[in-house]
């Protein structure tokens, strides 16, 4: 065992020995939370990324959101805490398949753009027209893809079934979807909402329909916080994304009770820890010093990165 207040005394040394700037996801512990330089939604934390100054970035998240730090920042060294840290919105949609798919809608003569959820590897970026993120996704698909193109929409289905919802632009959707988001249950929820009179829901849109219809306010989670923050009366909001958002809406609205919002039931009846994303659960504060001390595991660079830079600039930074 190792006392959380040393592990992060020794990461703020290590940071400025190494010249490290940690970046960490909404869904990392709040103590991790605590030790990075930047926290962030996705599209923040990528934006955040292009502006880093030091030698080396940390980032306190998943596979994917180290990838795109590495690919804007081709000198710079990129940790992960844990490489095995993914998605299974990233793992449901693999490059090759993506391609295959791609090469059939064109030889049936479909004329379409690709949009991305950033919840992709860099290797599909590098195949999508958009990336985009929850904070962005309406205003690409409203404002950038062309009115006259058809659009396939990888891989959340869910994301994509909100956004045809509110854009009113049909799409072909990739049949993902995240296992924290998916497994939200319903019947728990309209159960809280009862038991909590006045009680307000906040949901994220990688929710599945049943779980946005009886949504207050459906949003990513920098848009969540924000809304938040914008009540001042103090008001009791359940929460249906990643338990671990409890920490930075508490730090952002203290006015307010945030009541997690829980996975479905196991046999035995009880609430399992479904509500934690198993991937943004492998950060912990031990790895983090870790990697900073030995200087890995590291992203390395993918030729394919190039390509999927320019995707991602043009989608998020621009
Ligand atoms: P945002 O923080 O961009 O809303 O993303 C949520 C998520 O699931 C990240 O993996
Ligand atoms: Fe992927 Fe879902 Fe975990 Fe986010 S919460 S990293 S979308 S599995």
């Amino acid at each position: 065992y190792e006392d959380p207040l040393d592990l992060m005394d020794e990461i703020d040394r290590l940071k400025k020995a190494k010249d490290a700037t940690i970046l960490a996801h909404y869904y990392v512990d709040g103590e991790i939370q605590d030790v990075a330089d930047f926290t962030g939604d996705s599209l923040q934390l990528a934006r955040d990324a292009a502006r880093v100054e030091t030698s080396t970035i940390v980032f306190s998240g998943v596979h994917f959101m180290a990838e795109t730090a590495k690919m804007l920042n081709p000198s710079k060294t990129v940790l992960l805490p844990d490489l095995q840290a993914g998605c299974s919105l990233s793992d449901s949609c693999p490059a090759d398949q993506l391609a295959a798919y791609q090469k059939k809608l064109r030889e049936e003569g479909r004329d379409f753009q690709t949009v991305a959820y950033i919840n992709t590897s860099a290797a599909v970026k590098s195949l999508c027209d958009w990336i985009v993120t929850s904070g962005n996704a309406r205003e690409v698909v409203e404002e950038r893809v062309p009115k006259d193109k058809e659009i396939l929409f990888v891989p959340d289905q869910h994301l994509g079934r909100y956004l045809v919802e509110v854009t009113g632009r049909e799409m072909i959707l990739w049949p993902g979807s995240c296992m924290v988001h998916e497994v939200f249950s319903l019947q728990d929820l309209i159960r809280a909402k009862k038991s909590t009179p006045g009680s307000v829901v906040i949901a994220h849109p990688e929710c599945p329909q049943n779980i946005l219809e009886v949504a207050d306010f459906i949003g990513g989670t920098e848009r969540m916080k924000q809304y938040c923050a914008s009540i001042q009366e103090p008001t009791k909001f359940l929460v249906a994304t990643e338990a671990n958002m409890i920490y930075p809406l508490e730090n952002a609205a203290p006015q307010h009770e945030f009541i997690p919002v829980p996975g479905i039931m196991t046999d035995t009846g009880e609430t399992c820890a479904c509500n934690r994303c198993p991937h943004m659960a492998r950060n912990t504060l031990a790895k983090v010093r870790d990697c900073l001390k030995r200087g890995k595991p590291e992203i390395e660079w993918q030729p394919y990165f190039d390509k999927a830079r320019e995707v991602v600039t043009r989608s998020l930074l621009q």
